[in-house]
């Protein structure tokens, strides 16, 4: 699938994605600055916080109670379409998925 990443001044990178990746892994493999993931996708960190574009929110995989609280404290404010990138495991239907990147992770 292929994912949009939005920076915070507005430039959009389109990536191409693995099924079965999570997008963090997909945007680290990309080298997308903004998405830090210091733990390495073990829903530990709140570092590779994205906020989802609105229309995709319902087509994501749930959220777990980890990923709830560790957007309590992510860096930057959490927002009604905040999720951990690393829990965003990607399937095809998620094709044309638009993400976009807090203005910080730490
Ligand atoms: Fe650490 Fe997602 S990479 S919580």
């Amino acid at each position: 699938p292929s994912i949009t990443f939005i920076h915070p001044d507005g430039r959009a990178q389109q990536i191409e994605a693995s099924v079965g990746e999570s997008a963090m892994q997909a945007a680290t493999r990309k080298d997308i600055n903004g998405i830090l993931a210091e733990c390495g996708g073990n829903a530990m960190c709140a570092t590779c916080h994205v906020y989802v574009e609105e229309d995709w929110l319902a087509r994501l995989p749930a959220m777990g109670g980890d990923e709830d609280a560790l957007l309590d404290g992510a860096a930057a404010e959490r927002r009604i379409n905040s999720r951990l990138s690393c829990q965003i495991k990607l399937a095809a239907d998620l094709d044309g998925l638009v993400l976009s990147l807090p203005d910080r992770q730490l």
